[in-house]
């Protein structure tokens, strides 16, 4: 018998080391629901999600017979139903539990008078009793929410999904649901990237760069950290701004090709580039901007209408540039209406966002203001060990921890020389000669 048992054991633990998936579904997780459901009413009640209700009982209570035979056996009781109010915890009904790769998804019913947010509260402690890495709310109906505990991080180890992709469509890593994270410039066209030194800004640029480099698509740097950052990959890149006059010039060659694009799309009565034939339709243009702040400072007043200069065609691009195919990755440290009038406007056309850890909370604030305030913990939250690690919101309101795979520089540089032969030069892409260097 014990050799049996043993036997087992060994067998399960070799599944487990085996094909941990299967393993999940066919074991670990069927255990895992039984004991969810079984202690519900335990961990609602720890959890302060329970409610105590006022409750009719029937009882059974043992009432001494006091009598002559009682006198002669004096322990003689007698057994009597009695209806009795009494205080009973109730916990919200569950729904069915269904698993996911990395964990499972749980529907909870709403009891009367109770918010998303109580769960939102809740969501550690219930971390905590069920033993997993996170409990999230996702989603709610009226009345209804669902749970998504995760049982281990699945942004320790990064592998971004293979595979060829789309047009536009960027896959730099993985969501915390394990689904993989995806940047579709068609569908949120400008991005916002903000983190402090070291959390993983450039590597996500670097992923950007390796994924879009195989792409029929024109890339554009502005790097003015000296172009330490983007030189690197100037064979893929159609124009590279290193000093803040090369900023200024090339984005009004970028304005110039903008009004361009919208006097052809006029001419076709089309109302974005993708409606136009497909002869005719311009190359989409991807702008990566390393360090934005460096665009707006100014050493001294001499520097002012250039720093205008660039805030307003930064910001004409950003408004024109998403039916007329130019799409804006800013990257910063943080991007604060402290670095002038214009930044402001131009963080609201950001609507995609990216928050990496930061040092202060205005800037996690700045970035992901208007959303759950559950995920401006999370970005709170993201330790210095974990580099890559971010809060990421498309414009739908949705938010989702993520990673991005780590993309060495040299994994780029090579992507930037292997596909160089794809790069427009910026002559050929406005249609003159251009006013700085085509890298
Ligand atoms: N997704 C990731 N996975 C693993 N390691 C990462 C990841 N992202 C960044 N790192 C590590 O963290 C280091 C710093 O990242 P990165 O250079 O991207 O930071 P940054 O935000 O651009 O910093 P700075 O503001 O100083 O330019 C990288 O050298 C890399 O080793
Ligand atoms: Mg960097």
């Amino acid at each position: 018998m014990l050799g049996v048992s043993a036997a087992a054991a060994a067998g399960l633990w070799a599944w487990s080391r085996w094909h941990p998936l299967s393993f999940w579904y066919g074991v670990a997780f069927p255990v895992r629901l039984v004991r969810v459901y079984l202690t519900w009413r335990a961990v609602a009640s720890g959890c302060k999600l329970a409610r105590t209700k006022r409750a009719w009982r029937v009882t059974l209570d043992a009432i001494p017979v006091v009598g002559l035979a009682a006198r002669s056996a004096a322990s003689v009781v007698e057994q009597k139903r009695r209806v009795r109010r009494v205080s009973v915890e109730q916990a919200p009904r569950l729904g069915l539990m269904l698993p996911t790769p990395y964990g499972w998804r749980l529907r909870v019913r709403l009891h009367d008078g109770q918010v998303p947010e109580d769960y939102v509260k809740a969501a550690e402690r219930l971390a905590h009793s069920w033993r997993v890495h996170s409990v999230r709310v996702l989603k709610h109906k009226p009345g209804r929410i669902t749970l998504l505990a995760t049982r281990r991080d699945p942004l320790i180890d990064v592998v971004a999904g293979g595979g060829p992709a789309d047009l536009l469509v960027v896959r730099p890593g993985v969501l915390e649901n394990g689904e993989p994270w995806v940047i579709d410039f068609r569908t949120v066209p400008h991005w916002m990237i903000v983190g402090a030194t070291q959390s993983g800004k450039s590597n996500l640029a670097n992923a950007t760069i390796k994924a879009l480099a195989p792409q029929p698509v024109a890339l554009i740097g502005f790097d003015l950290k000296g172009g330490v950052e983007f030189t690197p990959y100037a064979p893929r890149l159609s124009a590279l701004a290193t000093t803040r006059k090369e900023s200024v010039d090339l984005l009004e060659d970028l304005v110039g090709e903008v009004e361009q694009r919208m006097a052809v799309c006029r001419e076709h009565g089309a109302r974005n580039i993708w409606k136009l034939p497909e002869a005719l339709r311009p190359v989409p243009v991807v702008v990566l901007v390393d360090e934005v702040a460096e665009l707006f400072l100014m050493a001294d007043k001499s520097e002012k209408d250039e720093v205008a200069k660039t805030g307003t065609a930064l910001l004409r691009v950003a408004q024109l540039g998403r039916a007329f195919g130019v799409f804006l990755i800013i990257c910063g440290q943080r991007i604060g209406s402290d670095l002038g009038p214009g930044v402001t406007a131009l963080r609201a056309q950001l609507s995609g966002r990216v928050c990496h850890r930061v040092n202060d909370p205005e800037t996690a604030n700045m970035a992901l203001g208007d959303l759950d305030p559950a995920a401006l913990e999370v970005a709170r939250a993201i330790a210095p060990e974990t580099p890559g690690v971010a809060v990421v919101a498309g414009q739908d309101g949705t938010w989702h921890r993520a990673r991005a795979e780590y993309v060495s520089e040299s994994e780029a540089e090579q992507a930037a020389r292997d596909f160089s032969h794809l790069a427009p030069s910026w002559a050929d892409l406005i249609g003159r000669l251009p006013d700085i260097d085509a890298a």
